[in-house]
């Protein structure tokens, strides 16, 4: 099976109510993995990449390792797609490598940091909408800025999505899926005390605009036992915490349809490795450290497909192609 429009993911989430997660990648053990956890438990799967990642895989090696992905796993429907596109010109670059979805972080400059305003975030996200519908590609957006409610820097409102400007946001963009920001941030120490999203967001998001699949990022759950291993074997991550999945199952029914996890992936192979560095120092081949945490990845991530709803599910998808997203993009009127 071919690579599949994310768009199409998100719509079988909404008609059976569960959650597909995006994992982020770098190289081919997170990619077996990640595949691996999608054949046991029989779900879709969004597989993602950072610039940092196309960097360090020097673009050609993803592409062609997606393909193989496809290739080998062709009853899994899987998307790629670009995690924080920072521009129109790195959408263009993602799809024109095989991408068939990217999301345009407008919430902040090109350089990552600076945060736009409302108006130049609707303009670079409406531009990357009108080059990559046309070629049946799906579009994220992102509104607000990713930061804890407590942390003293996201405490103010103005960095959690504003539901108004989402309605209007949405509506001038055309964006198939939209990140919001619920209090959740990147990385291992999301908070400092008791988890909290702002589900009052979501739920009003939900209400206004119930066809749009919303994302989460910043999902990881940090657990506990794999701060642990990483702590024993020589690690040093104090007071790391994440979003425990029953927060995160919480926001499901209520629209939020891609949930991005990469930590919990870091962790996970980091354990493991570290594991194997400590009980056995005198291993040197790649392959004894590298296939235990190929395999802890993929329990991981097996276990996150269950959680939040997305086993089983890949059985009942007819995959569609870009083709087919250029006739549903055409009847919506979004292209011509
Ligand atoms: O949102 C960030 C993702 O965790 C990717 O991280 O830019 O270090 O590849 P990265
Ligand atoms: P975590 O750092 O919580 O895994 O979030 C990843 C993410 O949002 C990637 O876009
Ligand atoms: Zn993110």
């Amino acid at each position: 099976m071919p690579l599949v429009p994310m768009r199409q993911l998100l719509d079988e989430a909404a008609k059976g109510n569960y959650a597909v997660g995006a994992y982020n990648v770098n190289n081919m053990e997170q990619i077996q993995a990640i595949m691996q956890a999608a054949q046991e438990t029989k779900s879709s799967v969004i597989i993602q990449a950072s610039r940092g990642a196309l960097k360090y895989s020097n673009f050609t090696y993803l592409k062609y390792l997606m393909i193989a992905a496809a290739e080998e796993n062709p009853n899994i429907p899987t998307a790629l797609h670009l995690d924080h596109g920072n521009s129109l010109a790195t959408a263009k670059e993602a799809i024109a490598l095989g991408f068939t979805s990217v999301m345009i972080d407008g919430s902040l400059k090109e350089d990552s940091k600076t945060p736009t305003t409302f108006e130049e975030n609707v303009a670079v996200t409406r531009s990357v909408a009108e080059y990559a519908h046309p070629l049946g590609v799906t579009v994220e957006g992102e509104l607000g800025t990713l930061g804890g409610i407590e942390d003293g820097v996201g405490s103010g409102k103005v960095l959690l999505t504003n539901p108004d400007q989402a309605v209007e946001f949405v509506e001038k963009t055309q964006v198939d899926a939209l990140a919001v920001a619920i209090g959740t941030s990147h990385g291992a120490y999301k908070f400092k005390a008791e988890p909290k999203l702002a589900l009052h967001i979501v739920k009003e998001i939900n209400q206004r605009l119930p066809e749009l699949h919303m994302v989460m990022h910043g999902s990881s759950s940090v657990p506990q036992e794999l701060v642990d291993i990483v702590n024993k074997y020589g690690g040093r991550m104090p007071n790391a915490k994440g979003v425990p999945m029953s927060e995160i199952q919480s926001v499901i029914p209520y629209g939020v349809r891609k949930v991005n996890i990469d930590t919990d992936g870091r962790l996970a192979i980091t354990g493991a490795i570290r594991k194997v560095f400590f009980e056995t120092p005198e291993k040197f081949d790649p392959r004894d450290y590298l296939k235990p945490a190929r395999e802890a990845l993929a329990r991981l991530v097996a276990q996150k497909m269950r959680d939040l709803g997305t086993a089983g599910g890949a059985e009942k998808i007819k995959a569609l192609t870009l083709e087919d997203m250029k006739k549903f993009y055409r009847g919506k009127g979004w292209i011509k």
